[in-house]
Formats: structure tokens, C-alpha cells, sequence
């Protein structure tokens, strides 16, 4: 009885862990900026960290979200994420943020996911269309109208989007569960991929014809930023 009781004990923890491990550990320091120069380096979980004594406030710090992005792009919207690489005081610290802009009248941040983030994104002016869907099988589409002052999460991993359906200018800001969320493109992904992918597999994927798969193809996929 003593043992099984014990056993029982032991999956549970070991369950328990197994959901702890599906994230990015906590840090195991106060921070680790990151740095090129080997030379005054520490090594902390395999990433070279900036010698903790020679950090300064600007590790920590990033100016000009003040600045609105140039919205002159495909998708009539620009997205500004900083990373790690921008601010290296991030490092290790599993947060990171972007600014958004959108045009009038459909600016658009297309249908995208971040494989290593959830996010919230607050609305500061204009009006978003925002949502997300979840994976297979239901594929629900949650979505809202969104003003200034409002909040939206998009958990981690599932496609999501946001479109300016206002007549003046959308500014939103993302905050993002990862120094390095990463971001895929959908449509991107699929129709702009390096090489291209062989066009019967679109045209059996996405219910096609040829010749639309070949010119979607052929088309430019610049990603947003
Ligand atoms: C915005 O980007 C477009 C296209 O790249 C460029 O022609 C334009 O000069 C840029 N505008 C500003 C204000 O930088």
C-alpha cells in the first residue's frame, strides 16, 4: 500500500514537472545582458551574459516608441518589435514589446503566430479588428472590435491579426512572453517560402487551382516591420 502510495506520489511530480518544463525557466540570476565581445563575458545557461559589474542603466533601456513606424508597406502597417538583440537587458528575462501603426481604412498586421509567446496588445488610438484561432479541430475564431484603452490576448501560438477598421490612424502596443517571440507570417510562410514549395502541395492544401497557386507564388511576400 506504502509503495503504490509512493508511486502514485511520483507520477503526480513527475506530471507536475513535465507542465513546469513546457515553458522557459525562470532566470537564475538578477539579469544576463547580452554581448558580443567574448572577452568580458560570463556564460549563464549557454548565452554569453555582459559581465554583471559592467552593466549599465542603457542595458536596460530603448528610446523612440514615441516614433510611429513608417506605414508606407505592403500591408499599410508597421510593426516595431524589440527584442533581446535591440535592448540586451532582456536577455533571459522572457518579455519583450512592439509598437504597432496602422493606416486608415485596413492597415493590417496579417495573420501571423509567435512560436515561443502569448501577447497582449492594448489599443492607444484608433479602432482594431482583432482575433485569433484556436488549432485543430474547431478552429474558433475569437474576435472584437477593439478602442483606445482596450485589451487583447492572443495565447501562445495560435494565428491571430489585427486591422484598422477606422477612418484615422491605429496605434497599438504588444507585450510579448518571450525576449524572443519569434513571428511566422502565414501566408508568407506558405506562398513566399525559400524555394518555393512545389505548387501540388498548395494546390491540394488550400483547395486551388494551379495556375493561382503559381501566381501567388510569384508574387512578393515582404514580411511585416
Ligand atoms: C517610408 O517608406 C517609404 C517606402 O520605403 C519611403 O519611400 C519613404 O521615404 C519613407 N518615409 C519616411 C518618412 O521615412
Amino acid at each position: 500500500m506504502k509503495v503504490v502510495g509512493m508511486l502514485m506520489v511520483s507520477a503526480l511530480l513527475a506530471l507536475a514537472s513535465s507542465f513546469a518544463t513546457a515553458y522557459d525557466p525562470s532566470p537564475l540570476q538578477d539579469f544576463c545582458v547580452g554581448i558580443n565581445d567574448a572577452d568580458s563575458a560570463v556564460v549563464v545557461n549557454g548565452k554569453l551574459c555582459k559581465n554583471p559589474s559592467f552593466a549599465t542603466a542603457d542595458d536596460f533601456s530603448y528610446s523612440g516608441l514615441n516614433v510611429p513606424g513608417n506605414t508606407s508597406t505592403q500591408l499599410r502597417a508597421h510593426v516595431n518589435l524589440i527584442t533581446a538583440d535591440l535592448m540586451p537587458g532582456l536577455n533571459t528575462l522572457g518579455v519583450s514589446l512592439a509598437r504597432i501603426d496602422f493606416e486608415p481604412n485596413g492597415g493590417l498586421n496579417p495573420p501571423h503566430y509567435h512560436p515561443r509567446a502569448s501577447e497582449v496588445l492594448l489599443v492607444l488610438e484608433g479602432t482594431l479588428y482583432a482575433g485569433f484561432v484556436t488549432s485543430n479541430p474547431d478552429h474558433r475564431l475569437f474576435s472584437k472590435i477593439l478602442k483606445p484603452g482596450d485589451l487583447f490576448v492572443f495565447p501562445f501560438g495560435l494565428v491571430h491579426f489585427q486591422m484598422n477598421v477606422g477612418k484615422t490612424p491605429a496605434v497599438a502596443i504588444a507585450a510579448l512572453t518571450s525576449q524572443n517571440p519569434g513571428v511566422n507570417t502565414v501566408a508568407n510562410a506558405i506562398f513566399g517560402a525559400n524555394w518555393p514549395i512545389n505548387p501540388e502541395v498548395l494546390t491540394t492544401a488550400f483547395h486551388l487551382d494551379k495556375k493561382l497557386v503559381e501566381d501567388l507564388q510569384s508574387q512578393e511576400w515582404v514580411n511585416p516591420s
